[in-house]
Order: C-alpha cells, then sequence, then structure tokens
C-alpha cells in the first residue's frame, strides 16, 4: 500500500453550471439561450427547474460547508444579466449572483467562476454564434463587465468551459445547438475564434489590473491508438488535434504548432472541405495571453482508443444509458473503439483512471509555462437508486471512479505536477444536457420533484479525503 499526502491548501470542490443548476429559466428577466429555444423546440427535456438553485443555492451551499468542500465551481448565466447578449443591462441577475458569490464567502467556499458555459445567448446565435464578430465582441464586453463588478467578490475566473465540446457537438455530431453536422471548417473556424476570445479576454483582465486569477476550461480526452499500426496510431493523432490540440496550442502555447495545423488541414480536407485562415496578427493576441494565463482547467472523464476508418461519418449518441450503444466513426479521423479489457459507465464512457495522469503528463510537459492546473471536472455519470429519506444512497461504483482518479492526481502532485484543486461534476444532481435527468453525478441526491437533497454515501467519503488529505493504493 502507498499513501500519497494532497497538500493543505488544496481545494476539495464540487462543479456546477448555470443552466444545469439554476432553473428559473424565465425569471427575473433573464433572456433566452440556446437550450431554452432548442428543448422547447424538441420537446423532450423540461431544464425547468432543473436543481433550482436560483432559489436553493443557500442550502447547497450549506451542504458544501457542512461536508468541508471548500470550492465551488458555478457560471454565470450570460442573458441574465444581459438579456440579449448585449446593451440593456438585467440588475436582478446582477443581484442574483452578488448574492450568490456573497453566501460562498459566508460558507468559506471559493467561487470558481466561468463566463462561458455552453449558455450562448440567442440573440447572439442568431447573430452567427462563434462565428460571428458580433458575437466575440459582445462576449469581451460582458467580461469586461463581470470583472468590474464582481471583482472583489471572485477570485478564479474560467472564461471558457469546455470549447472543444461545444463546438464539436455544434458542428460535427449536432448534438448541442444548432445542430449542424459533418462541418468540420466551421467547426475548426469556432475554434479558432474561441481561443481568440478568449485570449482577448484573459488581456482585458490583465490589462485591468485585477487581483485574482484567470484561465480556460479543456475537456480533455487521453487519446491512446487500439493497436500499435500506423493507422491507427494516425487516427488517435487526428483525434487528439481535433480534441485536444488544437485547443491547447491556442490558449496555453499561444501558437499553433506545424504539426497540429497539418493535422487539423487533413481532417478538414477529408471532409472535402476548405482550410480555415490562420492570421498572424491573431497569434500575437494568442502569446500575450498565454503568456499571463494563470492557471489551466481540465475536465477529464475517460480515454479514446482509436481506429483507423475511412468510411462516412456514424454518430451514434447513447442518451439512454445502454452499455454498448455508443457508436462515434468520423471521416478523415477514425473510429471509436472499446478495449474488451477495460469497464465503462452505462454511457459508454471508458473507465481508465490512467489517462488522467497521462493528461496531467502531457500538459505539464508540453505547455510547461502554465502555472497552474485545476481539476474542474471529473465524476461518474450513475443510475443513483434512492433508498428513503434515512439512508444515505448507495453509490460504491462512484466512490471507486472518484478514488482511483483522485490517486492519480496525488501521484501527479508527488511528481511535480502542479495541480492546486479538484472538483467533482457534480456537487448535486443536476439536468444533463443531452440526457435530463436519468444521468445523475452529483455527491447528493436530488429528489427533482420535492428538490430536497440527499447526501450520497460519495459525500462522505469525498468529506473524510478533504479531512484526512490522505489516499492510498
Ligand atoms: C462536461 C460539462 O462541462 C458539463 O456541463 C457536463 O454536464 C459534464 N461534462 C458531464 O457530461
Amino acid at each position: 500500500m502507498t499513501v500519497y499526502h494532497l497538500p493543505e491548501d488544496f481545494y476539495f470542490g464540487g462543479a456546477t453550471a448555470a443552466y444545469q443548476v439554476e432553473g428559473a429559466t424565465k425569471e427575473d428577466g433573464k433572456g433566452e439561450v440556446i437550450w431554452d429555444k432548442y428543448l422547447h423546440e424538441q420537446g423532450t427535456i423540461n431544464p425547468d427547474p432543473a436543481a433550482d438553485f436560483y432559489h436553493r443555492y443557500p442550502t447547497d451551499l450549506d451542504l458544501c460547508k457542512k461536508f468541508h468542500i471548500n470550492a465551488i465551481r458555478v457560471s454565470i448565466d450570460w442573458a441574465r444579466i444581459f438579456p440579449e447578449g448585449t446593451g440593456k443591462l438585467e440588475p436582478r441577475g446582477v443581484a442574483y449572483y452578488h448574492k450568490l458569490f456573497k453566501k460562498c464567502h459566508e460558507d468559506g467556499v471559493e467561487p470558481f467562476v466561468t463566463l462561458h458555459h455552453f449558455d450562448t445567448p440567442q440573440a447572439l446565435q442568431d447573430k452567427g454564434g462563434w462565428l460571428s464578430e458580433e458575437m466575440l465582441d459582445a462576449f469581451v464586453d460582458y467580461a469586461k463587465f463581470c470583472f468590474k463588478e464582481f471583482g472583489d467578490e471572485v477570485k478564479y475566473w474560467i472564461t471558457i468551459n469546455e470549447p472543444t465540446s461545444m463546438a464539436g457537438q455544434q458542428y460535427v455530431s449536432g448534438t448541442f445547438p444548432p445542430a449542424y453536422t459533418n462541418e468540420f471548417a466551421k467547426c475548426f473556424q469556432a475554434e479558432y475564434n474561441q481561443n481568440l476570445v478568449h485570449a482577448r479576454i484573459v488581456n482585458a483582465f490583465k490589462a485591468g489590473g485585477y487581483d485574482g486569477k484567470i484561465g480556460v476550461v479543456h475537456a480533455l480526452q487521453t487519446v491512446y491508438p487500439a493497436s500499435p499500426s500506423e493507422g491507427d496510431k494516425h487516427a488517435a493523432a487526428l483525434k487528439d488535434a481535433l480534441e485536444n490540440r488544437f485547443y491547447l496550442d491556442g490558449t496555453l502555447a499561444g501558437h499553433y504548432s506545424d504539426e497540429t495545423l497539418a493535422l487539423v488541414q487533413e481532417i478538414i480536407e477529408a471532409n472535402d472541405q476548405q482550410m480555415i485562415e490562420i492570421k498572424p496578427e491573431d497569434e500575437e493576441v494568442l502569446t500575450k495571453a498565454a503568456k499571463s494565463l494563470d492557471f489551466v482547467g481540465v475536465n477529464y472523464y475517460f480515454s479514446k482508443f482509436m481506429k483507423e476508418h475511412h468510411g462516412e461519418n456514424v454518430f451514434h449518441h447513447n442518451g439512454g444509458g445502454e452499455k454498448g450503444t455508443d457508436v462515434n466513426k468520423m471521416k478523415g479521423v477514425g473510429e471509436e473503439v472499446h478495449p474488451t479489457d477495460l469497464p465503462a459507465t452505462d454511457w459508454d464512457w471508458i473507465i481508465y483512471p490512467k489517462g488522467m495522469y497521462d493528461q496531467l503528463k502531457r500538459v505539464h510537459d508540453n505547455y510547461p509555462d502554465v502555472p497552474e492546473i485545476y481539476i474542474t471536472e471529473n465524476g461518474m455519470g450513475y443510475k443513483d437508486k434512492f433508498l428513503g429519506p434515512d439512508k444515505a444512497i448507495d453509490d460504491a461504483p462512484r466512490i471507486q471512479y472518484l478514488k482511483a482518479h483522485i490517486l492519480e492526481v496525488a501521484k501527479a502532485i508527488q511528481d511535480g505536477i502542479p495541480v492546486k484543486g479538484y472538483f467533482v461534476w457534480s456537487l448535486q444532481d443536476q439536468f444533463s444536457w443531452t440526457n435530463g435527468y436519468s444521468k445523475r453525478y452529483g455527491l447528493f441526491y436530488v429528489d427533482f420533484e420535492t428538490q430536497a437533497r440527499y447526501p450520497k454515501q460519495s459525500a462522505y467519503w469525498y468529506r473524510g479525503l478533504a479531512d484526512s488529505k490522505q489516499i492510498s493504493t
């Protein structure tokens, strides 16, 4: 048995996102976001009241305090503050976030605040979303407003959450609104613009001289070839470029390497589309931001194993939680396969804790100038069963999952990788973008009928870890 120690000042966090927890989608003058329109049109899942955090944030923060969770990831719903994305300000939205941050500090819970977590105001999507200059300018203005308004209350800012899953699902797999498919050039253009606007916001934050730190959160799945064949190795490199490297280069190095760009071009051209333009003047903005970036957040859930694939694109998203039904084959990239010896969640997310270590090491080795790393999300979707009000929900598989992954974090810290905190996704059960309410991640069970909260076994386990700061093999 090896015992690992986590640092005294380590953050043991719980993560949320505005749209997934707040509910109240039409309250206090909040404007429409892309999910309101899309989910209404689909008519399958209702984002209201989610976990009713808009009204119940004091309960959840009290739970944080009771369970020794000393940090929380929250995001600001842009359309609560600027209902149209820009222009008219909604003071009730501003007041809500002041109350939320105040409560965080009263309970000794550090807020890590994301400016954009998948919830683009619809008015800006109508102008072209990530592909429009107007949206990018409005994003910078909204960010500057937040720094000024909340700068005394927020010490950790995150520009964008998981731009990669957003762009990929908006333009390639079609699982996020506006749900385009196979638009690889547009996907990379959106990614390029996200990297650039992130950099503009970092530069504005630094120019403003605010007392705080700023970073970005990436979804980083570690990608391995399914076999040692050259074809599979190349498929893994392509997938890594599409989902990880293009963002890592853009935000952490401030420069796209020739190798990254060659892989990106190969993907776009294999889909008979035209390579995007990389402008030298943009690289100056990226480099400036990368040099002053305070941290990167890593969301890690699973690894991917790639096989070469030369046929058409085939996507099947496992929304029902039935094992073995997820399919992902991308022309010009490759096919995701599931090695038989590795377990997976009910949603076919391959459980591979070592991928967490490998990813942290890669980020640190390849982008050594980033001073701090946080695991901003990690957790397991599970079909938790309610056992009655007096019994903690038995989520042993989740505890096993969290423990195995936090062990890899502890090993990384021991090896000199500067990981400063870890956030369980999620703090409480919440609304899931493509699965509604069936996929539960929380440390706290939410009865979505009554909105009552019940700690799961994992919440007690996590408190024990936060207290002892020790984890063993
Ligand atoms: C990443 C996203 O940031 C979050 O919104 C999502 O619900 C979780 N992963 C789980 O899929």
